[in-house]
């Protein structure tokens, strides 16, 4: 090499500086930086060799060209090093950013779930009872025809029988008609003094607006010494001011049921028109909500209970019935539709 290669060298890495400066101003990437390190300083570029063969240029000439590359490539390198930073760090921010968790956004809501207004309602009736002293007792709701009807007084023949619209499993078995036969099933396991409500469902071949095939009882039953006719009225008409309100009117009608006598529907004043008569109340002023009466004594000899020693009531009722009239609900079936919008509502 003569001065001729030397100034041509030193051209050269002009031209080499000149061309990166302009590639530079390009790049949008820490990648693209990259390439232009491999290009302009890496181990095949011109910068690079031509520092490697420096040695081989004659000896008065090695300084200048030496000093010279080696300027070059450290003004590229400081370029590329303040560039490389410059998109690695806007390459983190924007990955932070991606990733970033917005403490001050508001959470998903899970939709808690609550109580059935059936099952609300039965913990209700279940609270005034157990206050009174009364005890909490169950049955099966797949029953045999005996505790159904037979040991409630209501033999093969019995007219009564006609009035349930039975589901029948087998011959013997069915599903109950009501809670009643829990009464039969406590006083066998139990002797007195009885003190209990029963609440289940129970099954009727019914649909319509005020029927469901299956629908909510309560049943209860008081057996002990001495009970008479008072006893049961006092329990109803606390229990009815109690579930309804102080100033609800409570009324006994005669009626009949096979395992009670004498027996009674208790009616409760409408409070829609506060007793005067309107069309929820058949304009008689009165609701239904229960039957009730004093345990026939027959009912003692299928349990071994003698009837000279010991007395008693029953009454059952409708838990849905008793939701309608303290909810202004006028559609049975709406309990059992699912329909969220209804069932939220309470
Ligand atoms: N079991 C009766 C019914 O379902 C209600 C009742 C229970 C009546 C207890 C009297 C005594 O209609």
């Amino acid at each position: 090499m003569n001065t001729a290669d030397s100034s041509e060298i030193i051209k050269k890495l002009a031209e080499e500086k000149g061309s990166f400066n302009r590639d530079i101003q390009k790049v949008s990437s820490a990648e693209e930086v990259y390439k232009l390190k491999v290009r302009y300083i890496g181990a095949k570029s011109f910068i690079i060799s031509t520092l490697g063969s420096v040695g081989n240029l004659p000896a008065q000439l090695r300084p200048a060209v030496g000093r010279e590359t080696n300027t070059v490539k450290k003004e590229i390198e400081a370029v590329l090093n303040q560039k490389e930073k410059y998109f690695k760090s806007l390459e983190f921010d924007h990955g932070l950013r991606k990733e970033k968790i917005d403490l001050s956004l508001p959470g998903k809501n899970m939709a808690a779930g609550k109580k059935h207004i059936i099952s609300a309602v039965i913990e209700e009736i279940e609270e005034i009872f157990v206050g009174m002293g009364f005890e909490i007792a169950e049955g099966p709701e797949v029953e045999t025809d005996y505790y159904n009807f037979e040991a409630l007084n209501t033999p093969a023949d019995h007219p009564a029988r006609s009035l349930h619209d039975t589901f029948f499993i087998t011959e013997n078995t069915l599903l109950r008609t009501h809670t009643s036969p829990v009464q039969i099933r406590y006083m066998e396991k139990n002797k007195p003094p009885i003190y209990i409500i029963a609440p289940g469902k129970v099954y009727r071949k019914d649909y319509d607006i005020s029927h469901t095939p299956m629908f909510t009882q309560i049943e209860g039953l008081v057996v002990d010494r001495g009970i008479n006719f008072g006893n049961l009225k006092w329990v109803l008409e606390k229990f009815i001011r109690e579930i309804f309100g102080k100033e609800r009117k409570v009324r006994f009608r005669p009626h009949y049921f096979p395992f009670t006598e004498p027996s009674a529907e208790v009616d409760v004043s409408c409070d829609i028109c506060s007793g005067s008569g309107c069309r929820t109340c058949g304009g008689s002023g009165w609701l239904e909500i229960l039957g009730a009466g004093m345990v026939d004594p027959n009912l003692y000899r299928y349990v071994n209970y003698d009837p000279e020693e010991v007395a008693g009531f029953a009454f059952g009722m409708g838990i849905e019935r008793i939701c309608m009239l303290k909810y202004g609900i006028n559609d049975i079936r709406l309990f059992y539709e699912n329909d969220l919008r209804f069932i939220d509502q309470f």
